[in-house]
Formats: structure tokens, C-alpha cells, sequence
């Protein structure tokens, strides 16, 4: 195998429902907390024949747990596990978010809904080194403000959804542009769904910044083969999310 990653079978030691819809499964994988990044994700058994990446949410002990929404099959499967389960796992898979070596520069996350799920360990990696750490999280409402608690363990927590039930109305990008109006001298992590992250690599760009983006496009191998999970470069070159990413600078690719 060409990478540092483990396959292992791993049990289900905890289930927890976060909300409608959310849960954290936590599983004994030992090999793979030994290794694990943060920002890096795994690919796990989803009950049919294509695996599912998730990215690592957070760990305990020898637990490896993983935070997601149930909008489809794997996810189904994921929250219908029992204690004592047990599910094949790859990983740990990809590239990290990448800390600037001046410490003086402040880590903003920008989380827009499930991508949230990548950023507790970042958060806490980023203020055990040093560093100021910002998250801005952006939700469709309320109840898809899960993991906000762990973020803020770790720094200032900024909040706005889509329909004003919890922090502001509107659009994270908004308050990522009321940053950057005040301060450049930042570096900045960004994980969600599509449109918003090539919204955010936008506002990066007219104000001269380049994010680290994390990238959830779909994968069917997470080891570079089956090129389910290319995207386009700004030279007009295909990039595999799942090896050269799925954390890539924003100037790399097109918004
Ligand atoms: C690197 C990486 C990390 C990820 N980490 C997480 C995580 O931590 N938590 C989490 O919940 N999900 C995460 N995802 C997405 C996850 O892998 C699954 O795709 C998603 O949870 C749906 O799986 P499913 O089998 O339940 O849905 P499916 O049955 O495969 O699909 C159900 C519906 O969701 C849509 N859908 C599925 N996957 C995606 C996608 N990636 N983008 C847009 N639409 C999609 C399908 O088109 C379909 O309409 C990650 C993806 C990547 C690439
Ligand atoms: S998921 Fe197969 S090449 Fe990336």
C-alpha cells in the first residue's frame, strides 16, 4: 500500500444521537488513533459494496469517533449499529490542514455544516501549539449547529444560519469577509458542502488570501485509483481529492 494507512475490523463501542438526524459513532481502532492527523479521513464499511469517507471528529483513548447526518444508505447503516459491531476501516487517508510556522498568525475555521465535523481536532491541535484560534460556522438552522460546543472549547466561536434561529441570518462567507476586512494576517481552514466552499474561496481571493480547503467530493476507493473524486486545477489538470487532497490550497483550483 502506498500510504501510511491501516485496515482494520473495528467495534462499535458507543452510539450517540446528537439530534435529529446526527450521530457520532465511536469505534476501538487503536492502529489508526496512533496515526491519525487532524483534517485526515478514513473509509468505512457503509453495508454495500462502495466504502464512505468520514473525517475523524474525534478521539478518546483508543476510540476513534465520527460525526455525520444520515442522508442516505451508509449513513443509515453507520446509526443502526449495535455496541459490539464491527465495521472495516481504512485509514488514516489524505493530506492535513497545514499550520504556518509564525504562531502570531491567527487559525480561522470556516465549517459549513457537516464539514464542521473535521475542525474539533483541528481547533484543539491548533491551541495546544499556540496559536488564536476563530471558527466561523455557518448552518441551514438551530439544530444543525452540531459540534459548535467543541469548537469553542478551543477559541471564539462565531455562528450564522440560514434561517436566523441561532446567531445571525445569512451566510458564513459574511462573516468570513467581516475577518478579513480586519485582519489578513490569518490562515484559513475550510471545510462544507460545494457551493459554499467555492463561495468562500471568493471572498479569499478578492481580498489576495489563499485558504486550505478541504474537499468532500464523493470517493469510491480513498487510495487514488478510481479517480471518482477528481477535480480541476487552475492549470486545467485533474487532482485526486483523495491522495493530493482532500485538504488543497484555494489557488489551485478554480472557484
Ligand atoms: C474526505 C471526506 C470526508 C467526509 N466526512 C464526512 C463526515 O465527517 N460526516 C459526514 O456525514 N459525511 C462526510 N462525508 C460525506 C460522506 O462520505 C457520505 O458521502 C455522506 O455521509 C452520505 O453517505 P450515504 O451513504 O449516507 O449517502 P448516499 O446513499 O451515498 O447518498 C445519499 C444522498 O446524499 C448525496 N451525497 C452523498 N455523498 C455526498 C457528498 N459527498 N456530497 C454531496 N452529496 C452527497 C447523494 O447524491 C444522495 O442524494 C465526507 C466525504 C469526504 C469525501
Ligand atoms: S476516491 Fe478513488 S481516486 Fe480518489
Amino acid at each position: 500500500m502506498a500510504n501510511n494507512a491501516t485496515i482494520l475490523r473495528a467495534k462499535l463501542t458507543k452510539n450517540v444521537e446528537l439530534g435529529k438526524e446526527y450521530f457520532v459513532s465511536w469505534f476501538k481502532a487503536k492502529d489508526i488513533v496512533d496515526k491519525i492527523e487532524p483534517g485526515q479521513f478514513v473509509m468505512m464499511e457503509s453495508g454495500q459494496y462502495l466504502l464512505r469517507p468520514f473525517s475523524v471528529f474525534g478521539i478518546n483513548n483508543d476510540d476513534i469517533g465520527f460525526l455525520y447526518r444520515v442522508v442516505g444508505w451508509g449513513t443509515g447503516f453507520l446509526s443502526k449499529l449495535q455496541i459490539g459491531d464491527e465495521v472495516t476501516i481504512h485509514g488514516p487517508l489524505g493530506k492535513t490542514f497545514v499550520f504556518p510556522k509564525d504562531k502570531k498568525r491567527k487559525i480561522v475555521i470556516v465549517a459549513g455544516g457537516i464539514g464542521v465535523a473535521t475542525f474539533p481536532l483541528v481547533a484543539q491541535k491548533a491551541h495546544e501549539l499556540g496559536y488564536t484560534v476563530l471558527s466561523l460556522f455557518g448552518a441551514r438552522s438551530i439544530n444543525d449547529l452540531v459540534a459548535a460546543e467543541e469548537l469553542k472549547k478551543y477559541g471564539e466561536l462565531q455562528i450564522i444560519t440560514d434561517d436566523g434561529s441561532s446567531g445571525r441570518k445569512g451566510f458564513v462567507t459574511e462573516l468570513l469577509e467581516e475577518e478579513l476586512k480586519k485582519n489578513k494576517q490569518c490562515e484559513i481552514f475550510v471545510c462544507g458542502p460545494t457551493p459554499m466552499l467555492k463561495s468562500v474561496i471568493k471572498v479569499c481571493h478578492s481580498h489576495d488570501v489563499t485558504a486550505q480547503v478541504s474537499f468532500e467530493e464523493f470517493m469510491a476507493c480513498g487510495y487514488g485509483v478510481c479517480m471518482s473524486c477528481v477535480i480541476m486545477t487552475t492549470s486545467g489538470k485533474y487532482i485526486r481529492t483523495c491522495v493530493e487532497g482532500p485538504v488543497i490550497k484555494s489557488d489551485l483550483v478554480n472557484a
